[in-house]
């Protein structure tokens, strides 16, 4: 399976470099075991779903799930159905957010999107038994039943209502109209901040850590997701289309963080979010989350 080299453009160390690496080969192979085979029938389904999930992720949401898991003390092996599913919801999103009628994007992670080698009606469908899947897949594994349901209801709770959808629904209405700063950070906290959050939350839940903790990693997450769109709406100002692997240029009708604040007001305020997200995280860890701090520094440095 092909693993993306995120960390050669980023100046991580090797040991990072090589955890993360762990991570996403225990999330891979997850992910490979739990979604349908492709020679299953109708196999152009099964075919769409595994060229949306395997075409080169940075697994960023399901290795916070996993870390975070790790750093409560349990094995992240544990909650690997978890992070797969959270992966299965983060690509359902993308294969409907890149559709003609969404963002009409043609590539996505340097591929082809799905809807340009399936088709839309196949691209549609895909997405929907993605996020199918995610729930069954989500309901699998060890950890007790009573902490798979309140998974489930994390899970849930960041999608619809207040959710990423709603977000997605923003996004698209903002560029009916000028949207202001604080219709940007509707927008960002909805669309990409929600599942971001969650997927620190999933790692917390999964992992029994201590109750007073969960405040400190929420806004940890809640930061960390902002930031992330951030940074992704710099990467549309800014960034090498070779390595982000989508078109970029494109959000200049959109509540974008580069369009409304700037450039430099907008890098200020994805650093600022992420320091004040590892001031969280220590509060809640102490010196134990080294790891996810470098993820956190990831966030402002990317390249992709
Ligand atoms: C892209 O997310 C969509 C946004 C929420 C900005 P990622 O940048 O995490 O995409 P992949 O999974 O690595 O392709
Ligand atoms: C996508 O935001 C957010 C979701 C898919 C939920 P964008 O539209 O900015 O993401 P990219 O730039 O296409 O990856
Ligand atoms: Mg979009
Ligand atoms: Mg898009
Ligand atoms: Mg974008």
């Amino acid at each position: 399976m092909e693993l993306m080299e995120v960390w050669s453009l980023t100046g991580l160390s090797k040991e990072i470099r090589e955890k993360w690496e762990r991570y996403i080969k225990l999330i891979d192979s997850a992910l490979d075991i739990f979604l349908p085979c492709e020679k299953e029938e109708p196999d152009v389904l099964y075919k769409a779903m595994r060229y949306a999930v395997f075409s080169g992720g940075k697994r960023l949401r399901p290795t916070l799930t996993l870390a975070v898991c790790e750093i409560f003390g349990k094995d992240p092996k544990l909650l690997l159905p978890q992070a797969a599913a959270i992966e299965m919801i983060h690509t359902f999103t993308l294969v409907h957010d890149d559709l003609p009628d969404i963002d009409d994007d043609d590539f996505r992670r340097g591929k082809p999107t799905v809807h340009k080698v399936f088709g839309n009606d196949i691209a549609i469908l895909a997405g929907d038994a993605l996020f199918a899947c995610a729930f069954k897949t989500a309901l699998r594994g060890s950890i007790p039943d009573e902490k798979k349901i309140r998974i489930l209801k994390e899970l849930t709770n960041a999608l619809c209502y207040k959710g990423v959808i709603e977000g997605q629904v923003a996004d698209i209405l903002s560029t009916r109209k000028n949207p202001t700063f604080n219709d940007m950070i509707f927008i960002h906290t909805h669309k990409t901040g929600k599942l971001i959050e969650s997927s620190v939350m999933v790692g917390v839940i999964g992992s029994d850590a201590p109750t007073d903790v969960y405040p400190y990693m929420r806004k940890f997450g809640q930061n960390l997701g902002l930031a992330f769109q951030i940074k992704d709406d710099l990467l549309d100002a800014y960034g090498d289309e070779s390595k982000v692997g989508k078109k970029l240029r494109k959000d200049f009708n959109k509540a974008s963080a580069a369009r409304i604040l700037g450039i430099e007001k907008a890098e200020k305020m994805m650093k600022e979010l992420v320091e004040e997200a590892k001031d969280n995280l220590r509060k809640a860890v102490k010196d134990r989350g080294e790891f996810l701090e470098i993820l956190a520094d990831f966030i402002i440095h990317r390249e992709k």
